[in-house]
């Protein structure tokens, strides 16, 4: 190789575009600084992680102990996921949905996060836009353009629950238009769609030949009924099978965050594309998690609705304690509401924003500036909004020990009442 050619070379072309457009998540980025500060001595409490701290079932346990015994699940095994977990899944979303399904319309993914990855790049060409209703899940807008599409953001306003409607996706809809992503129940904001909202929102798919990305990985985390799962685009409007596919996995409803099982459902024209890309992405997701899989799914509604039970006391143990916190006069938070489901408050901060000097003078804060103080100085880390496309906001998790939670609530108005 000549001189020349390698002397051209700078890092910025040897790092592809694409990636060099990419951002590092914020909140893995914040929980590593949290980790950090941790490791020299402090101790921090995380109301940051979106990682419920309840532990699997026993019995899922041990049936993985039985299974590590036999060799043959030592080997590879298929790309797109074991045949037993993907009927399993499939039954599933036919019991809660109405709807038919069958194995070949299921691909088991190292997590929801490759799930979604592998959704845009199957149906995603260059320019494409994806219309995504802030505050969004912040690897939305990274993996649709990572996909070389345009994500369209939506803001949903604080007066209808951070939740968008028709009318404003009919404003942005456009000819270049391929996808809708929606979360229900959702993260940041806690909103659940109505089942009326999702027929609507099922018809505007429908009406422009869109695919619905349906982020359902939070669908048993529903406080406000007694039903198992959450209403479900699907079920509110069986008519969109052909235009949705379905995300979801054990992470959150299922506590399992470190298991790694996530999937995706939909029609099988577009399952199968998925599955051959996955074919080369990964070999297979690992055996004993997908058998951890197949016995968490089997497990009786009674499990999740006692952890459900738990995250509801914390929920209103959280409003309480944000209600309560006043900085110079004035509520700290402004319209905190009761999250519907999910397990995170999305507070206003516009009153912390902003510092007396005295003597009439103001500084200001960003919100990611002000996360970074609360978490230096008091060791409760939070994500700011800006991390979900919406800016001047906290987000709240309360999936952690109820006496870490209120320890951490206490050191944060003790910080901004001082
Ligand atoms: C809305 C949403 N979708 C997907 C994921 C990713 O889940 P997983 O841990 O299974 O990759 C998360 C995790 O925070 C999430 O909040």
């Amino acid at each position: 190789m000549s001189e020349n050619t390698t002397s051209n070379k700078t890092v910025s072309n040897t790092i592809s575009k694409r990636i060099m457009r990419l951002s590092p998540s914020t909140t893995l980025e914040i929980n590593a600084r949290a980790r950090k500060l941790a490791a020299n001595g402090a101790r921090i409490i995380s109301l940051a992680a979106g990682e419920p701290d309840f532990g699997p079932p026993q019995e899922v346990l041990d049936f993985i102990k039985q299974k590590m015994d036999d060799p043959a699940n030592h080997k590879y095994t298929f790309a797109k996921g074991m045949l037993e977990l993907r009927k399993t899944i499939a039954k599933k979303t036919t019991d809660e949905t109405g709807v038919e399904f069958d194995d070949k319309q299921v691909i088991i993914t190292n997590g929801a996060k490759q799930a979604i990855f592998e959704a845009f790049e199957t149906i995603i060409n260059y320019g494409d836009e994806v219309l995504l209703p802030a505050p969004y899940w912040t690897t939305y807008p990274e993996l649709i353009q990572l996909a070389e599409g345009i994500p369209v953001v939506i803001n949903g306003s604080i007066d209808n629950n951070f939740k968008i409607t028709v009318d404003q996706l009919e404003a942005e809809v456009t000819d270049k238009t391929k996808a809708l992503v929606l979360v229900t129940p959702n993260n940041p904001t806690g909103s659940i769609y109505t089942s009326e909202e999702l027929a609507e929102i099922c018809q505007f798919v429908i009406r422009h030949n869109l695919i619905l990305i349906s982020d359902e990985i939070y669908n048993r985390l529903d406080y406000t009924s007694m039903e198992a799962v959450a209403a479900s685009p699907l079920k509110s409007c069986p008519e969109v099978k052909d235009n949705i596919l379905i995300i979801n996995g054990l992470s959150k409803s299922f506590a399992m965050t470190g298991w790694r099982i996530g999937w995706i459902i939909g029609p099988q024209n577009i399952t199968n594309r998925i599955a051959d890309l996955q074919s080369h992405v990964t070999g297979n997701v690992n055996n004993f998690a997908q058998y951890g899989a197949i016995k968490a799914l089997e497990i009786d509604d009674s499990y999740f609705m006692n952890m459900k039970e738990t995250l509801y006391s914390r929920r209103d143990i959280m409003f309480d304690k944000l209600s309560s916190i006043n900085y110079h006069d004035k509520p700290a938070f402004l319209n905190i509401q009761k999250p519907a489901g999910a397990f995170y408050y999305f507070a206003n901060i516009e009153n912390l924003l902003e510092v007396p000097l005295g003597e009439g003078q103001h500084t200001s804060y960003t919100d990611s500036e002000l996360v970074r103080r609360i978490l230096d100085e008091t060791g409760v880390a939070l994500v700011p909004g800006s991390a979900f496309g919406y800016p001047g906001y906290i987000r709240f998790s309360f999936a952690l020990d109820t006496s870490d939670l209120i320890e951490a609530l206490d050191l944060l108005k003790k910080y901004i009442e001082q």
